[in-house]
């Protein structure tokens, strides 16, 4: 097993900021919402426009960012992302007219959607294989604490009615990882590909003892036959296996649900009829508390139980608090206890979601490339997912016109069952191997 140092850690945390600013912009929105609409009185029409401009950007940036983390590197493509993270900030907290806000969404939307890809792909690059799965989801961990404090500045900024605030903060943590990353060596893996093995070496000797900083040398060299790829080499034979798990599990990741809680709780929470004085603001905090400290419990134990196993347990967790959802919502007019199984059915999920395709997702479209179509493979993935997610987020509410709310839950619970059936039978284990071994699997052929 290689050793490391303690410098990975910090490393890994700088670069996460990438995270936190995914969650944080893409939470942030549904307080500042309510006072842009007044502001600038937008019809619903606009609303849904200057809500869902983030996802039409993010699709966007994941293609760019594909492009730029192979052609510039990780490193310089994570600090371009931060520059535009500030600039779509600073944009929408300053702006007077619709088409600044739109324009600034947009913009956000670009950075999301490239340091999505680009932050696990320079993790998982960085990382000795034995925590890698800790390391690379570290993101995820930042993803979720950043959408929990965007609901708890919006909460305090709207007391005061500050939306431009809740906007604008974005822009420290956006300086700060873009300061950080100069201080950060680059991918030593994409500097091999680029022919820079010296300069890969020592920064592998900064991050590994020397014998294995050297045995890794050999190792990335050894499966870089090829310089450079471009996309059709994407569709080789043996990347057949690899692309079908990464699309597959970006638009399961999407299509079981998740964001309709994320960005619906608090209405779904208001169809339970509990009569708490703040529902809403209970039903955010809680989804997002929840989010966070299930991570955690991920993080920890990733590199031991193994990505498959956690996939399965927390798959089946949320087909089946989706399938009691929508049967609570069936039986209907409630009463309290009702009210109470959705809100546990809601939570069981977020947590069975926390464990399983919220983190592994992202660590496992970082890991199961090989070398010289990485960036390009993670970016399709990356496209597919913001894909997705935009189109439930415009599909829910008609979903629920069409089926009925339990009618709604059962689907996204049968689509679980299919997300399942697809980790057994087409997932492989990557745990603790070297991203090296991974990619000789599929020109093997070998199943695991
Ligand atoms: C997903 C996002 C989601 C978030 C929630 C991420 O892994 O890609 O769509 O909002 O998890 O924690």
């Amino acid at each position: 097993m290689l050793k490391f140092r303690p410098i990975i850690y910090f490393i890994a945390i700088i670069a996460a900021l990438g995270g936190l600013l995914f969650g944080y912009d893409t939470g942030v929105i549904s307080g500042a919402i309510l006072f842009i609409n007044k502001e600038f009185q937008l019809t619903s029409f606009d609303t849904s426009i200057v809500v869902s401009a983030v996802l039409v950007g993010a699709t966007i940036g994941a293609l760019i960012g594909g492009i730029l983390a192979d052609v510039i590197g990780r490193k310089n493509t994570i600090i371009i992302s931060a520059m535009v993270f500030a600039i779509g900030a600073l944009l929408t907290a300053l702006a007077l007219d619709m088409a600044t806000l739109i324009s600034g969404r947009i913009i956000l939307g670009l950075a999301i959607g490239a340091a999505s890809m680009t932050v696990p792909l320079y993790i998982s690059e960085v990382s000795p294989p034995s925590i890698r799965g800790k390391l690379v989801s570290l993101n995820q961990l930042f993803v979720t604490v950043g959408i929990l404090s965007s609901y708890i500045i919006d909460y305090f900024l709207s007391l005061d009615g500050l939306w431009r605030w809740m906007l604008g903060l974005a822009v420290v943590p956006a300086v700060i990882l873009g300061v950080g990353m100069l201080f950060l060596p680059q991918s030593p893996r994409w500097l091999v590909k680029r022919g820079r093995a010296q300069e890969a070496r020592q920064i592998l000797r900064r991050l590994l003892n020397p014998a294995e900083a050297e045995a890794e040398i050999i190792d990335i060299e050894g499966n870089l036959r090829i310089q450079e790829k471009g996309w059709r080499e994407l569709f080789e034979r043996s990347m057949v296996h690899p692309l079908i798990i990464g699309i597959g599990l970006a638009i399961l990741q999407q299509v079981t649900g998740i964001n309709t809680i994320i960005y619906y709780s608090p209405t779904i929470f208001e169809m339970t009829g509990i009569n708490l004085a703040s529902t809403a603001i209970f039903a955010s905090l809680s989804v997002g508390i929840v989010n966070v400290l299930m991570t955690v419990v991920a993080i920890m134990v990733i590199d031991k139980l193994g990505r498959r196993p956690l996939l399965l347990i927390g798959i089946a967790g949320m087909s089946l608090s989706l399938a009691v959802l929508g049967t609570a919502f069936a039986i209907e007019e409630s009463g309290a206890l009702l009210g109470w199984i959705t809100v546990i059915s809601l939570m069981f999920y977020i947590a069975s979601f926390a464990i399983s395709l919220g983190p592994i997702f992202w660590l496992m479209i970082a890991e199961i490339y090989p070398l010289p179509v990485r960036g390009r493979a993670m970016s399709m993935a990356t496209i597919v997912n913001w894909g997705a997610n935009l189109i439930v987020a415009l599909t829910f509410l008609g979903l629920i016109d069409l089926f009925g709310k339990a009618g709604t839950f059962w689907c996204y619970s049968i689509i679980s069952i299919g997300a399942w059936i697809f980790v057994f039978f087409l997932v492989p284990e990557t745990k603790g191997r070297t991203l090296e071994q991974i990619e000789r699997r599929w020109k093997i052929g070998t199943k695991s």
